[in-house]
């Protein structure tokens, strides 16, 4: 079986990692998996959405340790965390919503993983963790600046240099996580959300995601989302949504 498996539904996709016998451990040929099945969902003009879950009992442990154990120089170290970092930043870039539908552990890479989506459910019972410093390591796939982003500096640094694990609820206290709920409720959640999204304009959704991840200080990001809304705002999709709503119907999308 295929160690990433992609399912396409009406408007969105669901990426299954599948190597539960080491928790779905992010070897390799998983990243490289992972990539090919992003870029195949975002070359087809019909997802809007795309839903990342883990089979088994993980979302997915962390990079494969055997992997690294085997990393045998500082260049060698650098250029994998680099091939970890170019993955999650195809898939934070990506014009696709990603839903990351988190149904058990998520360490190490799975975290920096789930970090790197738009939305994240957490299964009760899961539980997130950097816990690299207990190899010797720290995190490498974008784990020290995601973390930070998502719940400062303070915290990051804490689950970091401690390697602790979190349950749910703290995850979501903290704001590494959106929500929480029943395990055998994520991915329907993930599935609802997704499918919502896939009837959204096209344009206008990925120009959203992109206005929203801007960087840098509030002037330069309110330019870049003036910039966004000049692109959009006088579309094909934009008449046709704004006249749907005078004339009391349902707006017809077509993507420009
Ligand atoms: N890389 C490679 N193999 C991994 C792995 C990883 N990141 N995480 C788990 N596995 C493997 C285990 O070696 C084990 O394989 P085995 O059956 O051949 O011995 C299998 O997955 C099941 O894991 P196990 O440790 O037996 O399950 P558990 O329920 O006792 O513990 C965890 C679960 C997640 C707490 C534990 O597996 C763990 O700490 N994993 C490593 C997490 C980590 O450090 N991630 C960061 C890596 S940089």
């Amino acid at each position: 079986m295929a160690v990433v498996s992609t399912e396409r539904r009406d408007g969105y996709a669901i990426v299954t990692i599948n190597r539960p016998q080491v928790l779905n451990a992010l070897n390799r040929e998983v990243l490289e998996a992972l990539q090919e099945a992003v870029a195949a969902i975002e070359a087809d003009a019909a997802m809007r959405a795309l839903i990342v879950t883990g089979a088994g009992r993980a979302f997915a442990a962390g990079a494969d340790i055997r992997e690294i154990q085997a990393l045998a120089h500082p260049a060698a170290a650098e250029a994998f965390s680099q091939f970890g970092q170019h993955i999650m930043t195809l898939i934070a870039q990506s014009r696709l919503v990603s839903i990351m539908a988190i149904n058990g552990f998520a360490l190490g890479g799975g975290l920096e993983l789930a970090m790197a989506g738009d939305y994240r459910i957490i299964a009760e019972g899961a539980e997130l963790g950097q816990p690299e410093i207990l190899l010797g390591i720290i995190p490498g796939f974008g784990g020290t600046q995601r973390l930070k982003d998502l719940c400062g500096a303070g915290r990051a640094l804490w689950l970091i240099a401690s390697g602790e694990r979190i349950d749910a609820a703290h995850a979501l206290a903290w704001g590494i996580v959106d929500e929480v709920q029943p395990a055998n409720e994520v991915l329907p959640r993930a599935e609802g959300m997704a499918s919502a999204l896939g009837t959204r304009a096209p344009l206008a959704l990925a120009a959203a995601k992109r206005a929203v991840r801007a960087e840098g200080q509030l002037s330069h990001r309110l330019l870049f989302e003036a910039a966004e809304f000049g692109l959009i705002g006088c579309s094909d999709d934009a008449r046709e949504g704004t006249a749907a709503f005078l004339e009391k119907r349902s707006p017809r999308f077509q993507g420009s």
